[in-house]
């Protein structure tokens, strides 16, 4: 017995040294992290994405739903010819006849109120027809579904069974000339609602396909949530992303996404906010509401897919909530000035600020909390590692704004110091909201601060020297939206150049995101962004292209004087950063002029490199842009280029030029 105490004790002991030395070599690890050869550490969250449900984003958009108004929600205060029934037909093939009407008095759920009632009358049997005789609803998605032969289509309807015997559909996709390209068979068994699933397989492409739901026997149904996804999402993911168009901000390797939008979150008038928990949870019991930009929101895209995605990306969510105020523009008053915002009332406050702590824990918390476990039921146990919060959106700072966003950062602080707060400071560059947002951001100790501003490319050329004097010992930058009015190439390289200073001062500017970043052709209400798409085609801009050679290209050390260029040209601009990571260092080398210009690269201060390095060249005419009818008129180039300690570079006319160099040990 004695024996065995003591060999116990000395495998105590022995586990405290393992402990120790493992400790020490963890501390050890964390105190050498040093500046890789003398370069300035940098922010590692530099380039990120700003997704906002702006121009048919989201539904219609990244959403991969294909049915357009599921739920019967649309209406007249979307766009006033608007109704539950929008985008949906009623048919009745092979001489069949019966009723529909929309109702609301027994809906699935109360987020979710209309529904429509089907009453078949008659099931034609004429010995004429060919086709599916019946009584139903067509659908024709978003200007037509885009299916693909042999791939698998879900299909699911929430239905209750109002007759007696059950009732049985035909579900089918039909080209526009009715042809039957993917069917299957459905019948009901429960006078409540219950959610019946089906899987369609076209045996043909069809970029105009739409969605038929026939009840092929006589009865009465309701039947609401009426949905189709393709199964091949953005990594197959249920309720999931179009793949095509995720894969290109995949491939952008953003640092961090902000979502749900910018105007979109403040809303327009307090009763359309953006209010987080109204978007998770299953489909039909979401909260739809308009869109401040003008359509329809069904919420499908909510909190769980964004932090979901953010997570299949590898970049860190940021989810921005209101400040308890609306949109100053709210009601239209842009157009005097933009004095519509309306704030939350004090005696609501409380309940407010609990719903941006929830968030929090349903993000962070474990599966045993309240808000935890709801995450956990949606099937993600793990956390989110939510690490970053914003409150407001260029918000004008009335004393209403500055009294709700200290209530609400300071309880943030309080019960997550974990969790960083960014501020917010107005709309533009400069002016009263700018100034009066960062004072009250550095009154409270804000750490992180969301500047905005649209403007043309000469500014941004003009204007690269910005944050060289930005105080280091404020808040840090968060270039939360930014754009120079054009697509063109000229705007994209006045954009890189600018980049370039955020990489410069990459101790001060912590993150950064183009704006908007997705646009669905002739459903626009923002014109210049960075991906347009339809259903078929995507058709990256320059812009794109521009943001993407950065943001997979980050590092975090800077180093100055690598590069050297005529410096009274404020048309050409540099910087040379370090991945720790990999080692690699990274040249990013930027030409707004309408000439060749040298520059001269000094890499003396760095040890073994590879011989050879992978060269990205973005370079045309200033007007050049891309198209629908010719998406790829300016791309990128990459080469492989041998590379020496230093080198002269001739850098094209109009161009980005991106050097990424391997490092030996
Ligand atoms: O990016 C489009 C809009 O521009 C955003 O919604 C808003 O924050 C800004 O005014």
């Amino acid at each position: 017995m004695i024996n065995q105490l003591i060999s116990i004790q000395k495998r105590m002991k022995q586990l405290k040294s393992i402990l120790v030395i493992g400790l020490s070599l963890l501390i050890s690890v964390a105190v050498t992290a040093q500046p890789v050869k003398g370069g300035k550490k940098i922010s590692s969250d530099l380039f990120g994405l700003f997704f906002e449900d702006i121009n048919y984003s989201a539904d219609g958009g990244l959403y991969a739903e294909l049915v357009q108004n599921r739920s019967f929600e649309y209406n007249p205060t979307e766009r006033s010819e608007w109704n539950p029934f929008s985008f949906w037909e009623y048919i009745s093939p092979g001489f069949s006849y019966g009723r529909v009407s929309v109702e609301t008095s027994a809906p699935i759920h109360l987020n979710n109120p209309h529904y429509l009632v089907l009453d078949v009358e008659h099931v034609g049997k004429e010995v004429k027809f060919v086709g599916i005789s019946g009584v139903g609803l067509k659908n024709s998605g978003f200007d037509g579904m885009v299916v693909k032969a042999n791939d698998q289509y879900n299909f699911s309807m929430f239905v209750r069974q109002l007759s007696k015997e059950p009732i049985s559909f035909n579900i089918s996709l039909q080209t526009p000339k009715g042809e039957v390209i993917a069917e299957s068979k459905i019948s009901t068994s429960s006078n409540d609602w219950t959610k019946y699933a089906a899987s369609l397989k076209p045996t043909q492409n069809c970029d105009t396909a739409s969605l038929v739901i026939l009840a092929t026997t006589e009865g009465k149904f309701a039947i609401d949530v009426i949905s189709l996804f393709p199964e091949k999402t953005f990594k197959n993911r249920p309720n999931g992303l179009r793949a095509d168009l995720a894969q290109m901000l995949a491939d952008m390797k953003p640092a961090f996404i902000r979502f749900p939008g910018g105007c979109l979150v403040h809303g327009d008038g307090l009763g359309n906010m953006y209010r987080w928990e109204n978007t998770i949870g299953p489909i039909e019991q979401r909260k739809e509401q308009r869109n401040i930009w003008g359509y329809h929101q069904t919420a499908g895209l909510g909190y769980f897919e964004y932090f979901q995605f953010c997570e299949d990306i590898g970049a860190k969510p940021l989810p921005v909530l209101p400040a308890a105020v609306s949109c100053q523009n709210s009601g239209g008053t842009w157009r005097i000035g933009g004095t519509g915002q309306k704030a939350v009332p004090m005696n609501e406050m409380q309940d407010y600020i609990q719903e941006v702590l929830d968030l929090i824990e349903w993000a962070n918390g474990p599966v045993t909390s309240t808000w935890g476990a709801k995450r956990a039921a949606a099937g993600h146990p793990a956390s989110f590692n939510l690490k970053y919060v914003g409150i407001g959106n260029e918000d004008k700072i009335t004393p209403e704004f500055e009294e709700r966003f200290t209530m609400i950062s300071r309880a943030v602080k309080e019960k997550h110091p974990e969790i960083t707060v960014v501020g917010t400071a107005g709309p533009f560059h400069s002016g009263e909201d700018f100034d009066k947002g960062w004072k009250i951001a550095n009154d409270l100790k804000i750490t992180v601060v969301d500047e905005h501003y649209y403007t043309d490319p000469e500014w941004f050329i003009n204007n690269q020297h910005r944050y060289d004097s930005y105080k280091r010992n404020a808040g840090d930058v968060y270039l939360g939206e930014y754009a120079s009015w054009g697509n063109k190439l000229r705007n994209a390289i006045a954009e890189a150049a600018y980049m370039t200073s955020f990489e410069r001062n990459g101790d001060v500017v912590r993150m950064a995101s183009y704006a908007p970043l997705l646009a669905k052709k002739n459903f626009t209400q923002w014109k210049i962004d960075m991906i347009f798409f339809d259903n078929v085609t995507i058709c990256p801009t320059p812009n794109y292209y521009v943001q993407k050679m950065f943001s997979a290209n980050q590092g975090d050390f800077y180093f100055d004087k690598v590069i050297a260029k005529d410096e009274k040209d404020n048309s050409l601009a540099a910087s040379c950063v370090q991945d720790s990571n990999t080692g690699d260092i990274i040249l990013k080398l930027v030409n707004y002029n309408e000439t060749a210009k040298p520059m001269k690269v000094n890499l003396n201060r760095f040890g073994k490199m590879a011989a050879e390095a992978e060269q990205t060249v973005l370079a045309g005419n200033p007007d050049d842009e891309n198209t629908f009818t010719n998406t790829k008129s300016i791309v990128p180039a990459s080469t492989v280029v041998k590379i020496k300690k230093t080198f002269d570079y001739s850098a094209p006319a109009m161009s980005l030029t991106v050097i990424r160099i391997k490092t030996k040990n």
